[in-house]
């Protein structure tokens, strides 16, 4: 019978305690579930014995106030969307729950949070790879499932759970996508229907990177120039950043020489979206 719990010890109460062959699986999330979480939640469900979301909005990795009260909440929905996916545990803790105090030792995550958005969101990686570390804590899985989509994310919790030696697998999903290219996002809500084409702006800009760098294109500078001509010109929209950076480090390479990661985000009318593509 599926369970939400929002107490930690609660939690630690009803989860396996070890014995069992199949892992338990972590999908942690901050709610607003989309057909990409549901991916997440699939795969966990195909994999492991006993598959927990966590649904936290986590203040810690907000750098506007303004973003954090508007994030979208809808737990009902939310809860309803993880047991249809399959699973067994939706974890809701309060603030209160997981920062029953203001945190001190915070995780610093060093050069992999200079560039791309963490040049844009200072502390925010932080706040993520704190939460992230607390959750990989609370509830102990083997295996822990996360999105494409936030790449630079994903390689901070893999280099998160290397440095301080956490047995856990992180599983990276790949992006899931509207039928026109559009990533799915909790943010895409907030986009109305005039802002929802000027949204795709991004994935045609990463998508003329891709193709210059496969038609051997190497140099950055011609790279991005060429995918801000794919920006409308218009005030509601900008283009944050655009970057091509190596995977392994996430800093930005002189030339396009190996696999390179190629990242940005672009503000449509006060909504900031995020995508990247992987060159092989
Ligand atoms: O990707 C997210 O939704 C969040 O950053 C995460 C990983 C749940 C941490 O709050």
């Amino acid at each position: 019978m599926p369970e939400i719990i929002s107490a930690i010890h609660q939690l630690r109460q009803t989860l396996p305690s070890g014995g069992s062959d199949l892992p338990v699986g972590l999908v942690p999330t901050m709610g607003a579930l989309h057909d990409g979480h549901a991916r997440l939640i699939q795969l966990a469900r195909q994999e492991c014995g006993t598959v927990v979301v966590s649904i936290f909005v986590n203040q810690l990795q907000f750098d506007r106030r303004d973003d954090f009260n508007g994030y979208p909440r809808d737990l009902d929905r939310d809860v309803e969307v993880a047991f249809r996916q399959g699973a067994d545990i939706v974890f809701a803790p309060s603030t209160e729950e997981v920062y029953p105090q203001p945190p001190v030792c915070k995780i610093d995550v060093g050069s992999l949070g200079e560039h791309l958005c963490g040049r844009f969101r200072p502390g925010h990686f932080a706040g993520v790879a704190t939460v992230v570390m607390k959750l990989l804590q609370i509830v102990q899985p083997g295996r822990a499932y996360f999105g494409e989509k936030d790449a630079q994310q994903l390689a901070i919790i893999r280099r998160l759970v290397a440095d301080f030696n956490v047995p856990v697998a992180i599983v990276g999903v790949p992006t899931v996508r509207e039928p026109d290219g559009l990533a799915l996002s909790s943010r895409n809500r907030r986009l109305n229907p005039a802002n929802r084409p000027l949204a795709l702006a991004l994935y045609r800009a990463l998508d003329t990177v891709r193709q210059r760098i496969a038609s051997g294109e190497t140099d950055p500078d011609v790279l991005r120039a060429l995918a801000a001509t794919e920006v409308p010109t218009e005030p509601s929209v900008t283009l944050e950043y655009l970057e091509v950076v190596d995977p392994s480090d996430l800093q930005p390479v002189a030339r396009v020489e190996g696999p390179v990661l190629v990242a940005g985000a672009l503000w449509v009318n006060g909504v900031r979206l995020i995508d990247n593509v992987h060159c092989e």
